[in-house]
């Protein structure tokens, strides 16, 4: 660096995170320092010319203009570059046996509708009906009573109600179910089918230059909270879905992907699954 610490390319990141203050949150100047350290490296490391950073610059602005209330893009194209998978990941390193978290989406809507355990979700009536049930416990194996399952899942045509409102039902493939004393859950909802993440936007068309399909393996939502415990927001994937090797959001862990059993009864399906849950304060840090 130089005496006076005018830019220079050599020392660049240096020289910028020199300029923060002494008061500076710890925290935040080590996030940043390393932001600034790994955004200068990668500049360097692929020559970014002008007309490159003129592109990703228009490409952020529309990500940034095409947000709503209903609508992230940012958190999408976290999504796709497989951020808000490692950032999941570091923040739920949970012992074998635990049940494990994935990708939380934009499709949740709090305070579902609490039914009566082995009541349907499904309000519309399209799709094939599939029997969900299980327990909830935890790492030693014992019933968590008071445990709220949450769930929600798209319809027959890959679509979550928030996507089409007036035309889905409210609430439709949504329900919230409390365990009782022994721990078991149970509601019917449909064998969920694969669907593309929104795609006609910046983020979209940024996979079709790469390649890359928007599509998700078939999937349930679940989110289970229990007092004491740390809270699991995690998916059951459908068996043998043509998607499960290649989510767009690489969502996909082997303990998740759960047997849907074709049966002859009330539904057509049955998809048994267990949540195991940990103390709350039982994810590592390293
Ligand atoms: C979902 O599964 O609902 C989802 C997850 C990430 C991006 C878009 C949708
Ligand atoms: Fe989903």
């Amino acid at each position: 660096m130089n005496d006076k610490s005018y830019f220079s390319e050599e020392h660049s990141d240096e020289i910028v995170n020199a300029r923060m203050g002494d008061d500076t949150n710890p925290r935040l100047r080590t996030v940043m320092a390393s932001l600034v350290r790994h955004l200068h490296a990668f500049a360097k490391d692929v020559e970014l010319r002008q007309d490159e950073w003129d592109v990703a610059i228009d490409f952020l602005t529309r990500t940034g203009q095409i947000c709503t209330d209903e609508r992230q893009e940012f958190i999408l194209l976290s999504d796709v570059l497989g951020l808000s998978m490692l950032t999941d990941a570091i923040n739920n390193r949970r012992p074998d046996g635990a049940t494990e978290n994935t990708v939380f989406g934009p499709f949740h809507v709090a305070n579902a509708p609490i039914r009566e355990m082995g009541a349907s979700i499904n309000l519309d009536g399209k799709g094939e009906s599939c029997l969900f049930e299980g327990r909830v416990i935890d790492t030693q194996g014992m019933p968590i009573t008071g445990a709220c399952v949450d769930v929600w899942s798209d319809d027959a045509d890959g679509f979550y109600d928030v996507q089409k409102p007036g035309e889905i039902p409210k609430w439709n493939n949504r329900g919230r179910f409390i365990t009782g004393p022994d721990g078991t859950y149970s509601f019917v909802g449909i064998k969920p089918v694969s669907y593309p993440i929104p795609d006609d936007g910046p983020v979209g068309r940024m996979l079709g230059k790469l390649g890359r399909h928007p599509f998700r393996p078939a999937h349930l939502h679940f989110m289970v909270t229990a007092p004491g415990h740390d809270t699991i927001v995690t998916h059951t994937f459908v068996a043998e879905d043509s998607y499960l090797s290649d989510d767009t959001v690489f969502g996909v862990k082997e303990t998740l992907i759960a047997p849907f059993e074709h049966v002859r009864g009330d539904t057509e399906w049955r998809s048994p699954f267990d949540f195991v849950m940990v103390p709350a304060g039982g994810a590592t840090r390293k």
